[in-house]
């Protein structure tokens, strides 16, 4: 029986590139998302299924619907961030904080029996720094998964769940790829500051997510792996010096 895997917020951007990537390694894959998938994922393995995360009563019964499809869960990611009109501090804290909690407290017990399964929380390096682009509410939520993912990797570590968190810096997805290549001074910037000199995309960060999924990351529980290139050890100074030339 093919692996079973989750992919909450999988039907675009970084998700999509972890669905793919399920499915290329031969699982079977269930994707949640609010609006339909592109004409191009609708494929064998690729499941998808439309709820919105914060609307409690549907998610529950789609969760279970979901399980007595395709079976009990080996991996499950959780991608989804705010994205409406609204409340922007209350829709952040609903979506990353109060939605990954509910799905992984009403999963915990539908993962397979076997030691080998996996959640992974993504989150960004607004756990840590400020980025002036996005809100309050967005920066408080991911500093909050990384918490809240060092509490389920002790309380679900005896059912074999290893629970992890991984954080990218600003990335290249397919849906900005196009905005990205016309910004030669944006690039330019990005490849200046950032020490491994490019930006990051989807794909980077969708290959650490399958490896820690893996088997190769068998003993690694409560962790986040920050995906930004190294632009995050440099001091402000440095910084400064590197976009000046100073
Ligand atoms: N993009 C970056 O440069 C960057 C940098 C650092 C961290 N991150 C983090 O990486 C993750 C993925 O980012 P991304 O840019 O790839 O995101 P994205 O393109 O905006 O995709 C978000 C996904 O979540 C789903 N989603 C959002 N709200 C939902 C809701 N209420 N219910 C159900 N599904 C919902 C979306 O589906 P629908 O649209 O169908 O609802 C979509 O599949 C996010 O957690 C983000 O904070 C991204």
């Amino acid at each position: 029986m093919k692996p079973h895997s989750l992919v909450v917020g999988g039907t675009r951007g970084l998700g999509r590139e972890v669905a793919h990537a399920f499915k290329n390694a031969g699982h079977a894959v269930s994707v949640i998302g609010r609006r339909e998938p592109p004409q191009s994922d609708r494929q064998k393995d690729l499941h998808h299924w439309l709820v919105d995360v914060v609307d409690f009563p549907s998610l529950k019964k789609t969760l279970d619907q979901i399980i007595e499809q395709n079976g009990k869960l080996a991996n499950l990611v959780l991608l989804q961030r705010f994205k409406a009109e609204g409340d922007k501090w209350k829709g952040e804290i609903e979506t990353s904080l109060t939605a990954t909690k509910e799905i992984i407290e009403a999963l915990a017990g539908q993962f397979t029996a076997s030691r080998e399964n996996s959640i992974v929380v993504v989150s960004s390096i607004a756990d840590e720094f400020i980025s002036d682009t996005q809100p309050v509410g967005y920066h408080v939520a991911k500093a909050g998964l990384g918490h809240l993912v060092r509490y389920y990797a002790v309380t679900l570590g005896s059912k074999g769940i290893r629970v992890n968190c991984v954080s990218p810096c600003t990335m290249i997805k397919e849906e900005n790829k196009d905005f990205y290549a016309k910004s030669e001074g944006l690039q330019n910037l990005f490849n200046k500051i950032i020490p491994l000199g490019r930006m990051g995309t989807a794909e980077d960060s969708a290959k650490v997510i399958s490896f820690l999924c893996s088997d190769q990351a068998s003993f690694v529980t409560g962790q986040t792996i920050t995906v930004d290139g190294g632009v995050s050890l440099l001091s402000q100074e440095a910084l400064a010096r590197k976009i000046t030339g100073l």
